[in-house]
């Protein structure tokens, strides 16, 4: 974690004014004619990204302004981690959680492999119930970077079991993890078939925590920690960044870290099917078919469309329970990327009231979801000559609805949402380092907060 931001201190801290362009001619012209000198030399305006030093009645530097965006979002702050000098600072203006977020946010490096050698400045938060809760969402976030960040090498399915495992431990959940040969004999046959020619075994992670008597909640991640397209093989560039591939598990980790964290009055089952979509001579072949755990069989037209064997047999166990909710994330398609680009999760949902209670969640959380149709004719793509359906689509088009349609076979008529997610930034903003991100979790968080407050 970063501990960008921390408690009240008896250190020296620098306070921070904000001052956005809208506001700056007025501020600028009520400064004594030294600071407005010091303001002038710096070039400051109140853009975003700027900042200047003010001189105290020394003339030695003690304020910092800096430009605001004047919007409510990570942007605001996020940048200043890294854009002022090292140090402790603290700001003297109304900030909102979310752009308290967005500093520590911004403060985030991978760190793995080497040290970036900078250090982030931090920034007092002095109300320790608002520290509290800005820290475990920094937390949830940073687990969700981090593991996606993490090589294939290193992040394995047994590792990501390994991860599964310590958050169940570190929260009093259990976490039941079935492995290789384990799958068939629980049916659990697509996520065996898809594993299987790894040589780090393919599992089902289920983890399970709270109270029976409360609402049932299933999060599932797609686990698909790289994903080489199996026999049907990547082409090298498309294949570069599928270190990520076991994003929606990441996802999912970090939701339910939040989740057990604030103790939401909800029965939480988190499964996720992980394994590597690897090249073997026993690896699943286009034609195959396979039955799945629900009993529909799949003719496999496509290796590369794994996410969705995958998730199959994970969403027809979690319907099983008969849940109130089932919430999946999965880099499922890269047709959701042509659709609503790197930065919106494209989000479906069999439930109206649902996509719209999240949606609305997203705006104010600053993490943008938009929603895509579950189009039924489309359905017609997903036909198979010799299986009951095959998994990929025959047609060019709608790639993104035809796979939530493939998944919306498996889920019948519980209430459930889907989010088809790069979980990778492209480039940097403020608040979004570039690399592995959290897309939709904050907006569900939000969501599931307020259906079921916490005690
Ligand atoms: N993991 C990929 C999808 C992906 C690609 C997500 C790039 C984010 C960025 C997935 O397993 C995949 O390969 N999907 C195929 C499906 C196709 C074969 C029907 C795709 O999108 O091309
Ligand atoms: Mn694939
Ligand atoms: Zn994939």
């Amino acid at each position: 974690m970063s501990e960008a931001l921390q408690n009240a201190t008896d250190q020296p801290t620098t306070p921070i004014r904000l001052v956005g362009t809208a506001r700056f001619d007025d501020w600028r012209n009520a400064l004594e004619p030294r600071a407005r000198a010091w303001v002038d030399a710096a070039g400051f305006k109140g853009k975003p990204g700027q900042y200047a030093w003010l001189p105290d009645t020394d003339g030695q530097p003690a304020t910092v302004v800096v430009g605001s965006d004047e919007r409510d979002g990570l942007a605001t702050l996020g940048g200043l981690p890294y854009t002022l000098p090292p140090g402790l600072y603290r700001i003297e203006d109304p900030v909102s959680d979310l752009q308290l977020l967005g500093w520590a946010l911004g403060a985030y490096r991978f760190e793995r492999y080497r040290n970036n050698g900078r250090e982030a400045a931090r920034l007092v938060v002095a109300e320790s119930a608002r520290l509290a809760a800005l820290t475990e969402l920094d937390m949830a976030i940073t687990l969700v970077r981090d593991l996606i960040n993490t090589p294939a090498a290193d992040m394995l399915p047994s590792h990501l079991a390994a991860e599964a495992m310590q958050l169940a431990e570190v929260h009093g959940a259990t976490c039941e993890v079935t492995v290789g040969e384990a799958l068939l004999d629980r049916n659990l046959n697509t996520i065996h078939a898809v594993g299987r020619a790894a040589h780090d075994e393919p599992r089902l992670i289920d983890i399970s925590w709270g109270d029976p008597a409360h609402p049932g909640i299933v999060l599932i991640g797609k686990g698909v920690c790289f994903d080489s397209g199996g026999l049907d093989i990547k082409p090298s560039s498309a294949m570069r960044t599928m270190k990520k591939d076991m994003g929606g598990a990441a996802h999912v980790l970090g939701l339910a870290h939040l989740i057990m964290a604030e103790r939401l009055p909800v029965h939480l089952r988190v499964l996720i099917p992980a394994v590597e979509n690897a090249i073997n001579g026993n690896a699943f072949r286009p034609g195959d078919v396979l039955a799945t755990y629900q009993g529909l069989t799949v003719e496999i037209d496509n290796t590369d469309a794994e996410g969705r064997l995958v998730l199959c047999d994970a969403l027809a166990l979690a319907v099983e329970s008969n849940p109130a909710l089932i919430v999946d994330f999965a880099t499922l398609t890269g047709a959701a990327r042509t659709a609503v680009g790197t930065e919106i999760a494209a989000m479906f949902s069999n439930d109206d009231a649902l996509a719209e209670a999240i949606y609305r969640a997203g705006v104010a959380q600053d993490d943008p979801v938009w929603r895509l149709p579950l189009h039924e004719p489309y359905a017609a793509m997903l036909d198979s000559k010799i299986a009951d359906l095959a998994n990929a689509s025959s047609s060019p088009y709608a790639g993104a609805i035809t796979a939530a349609l493939f998944l919306a076979r498996f889920v019948g008529t519980c209430p459930w949402v889907h989010f088809d997610i790069m979980a990778f930034n492209t480039r940097a903003r403020p608040g979004r380092p570039e690399g592995g991100e959290a897309m939709g979790v904050r907006a569900v968080h939000a969501y599931l907060r307020e259906r079921f407050p916490p005690p």
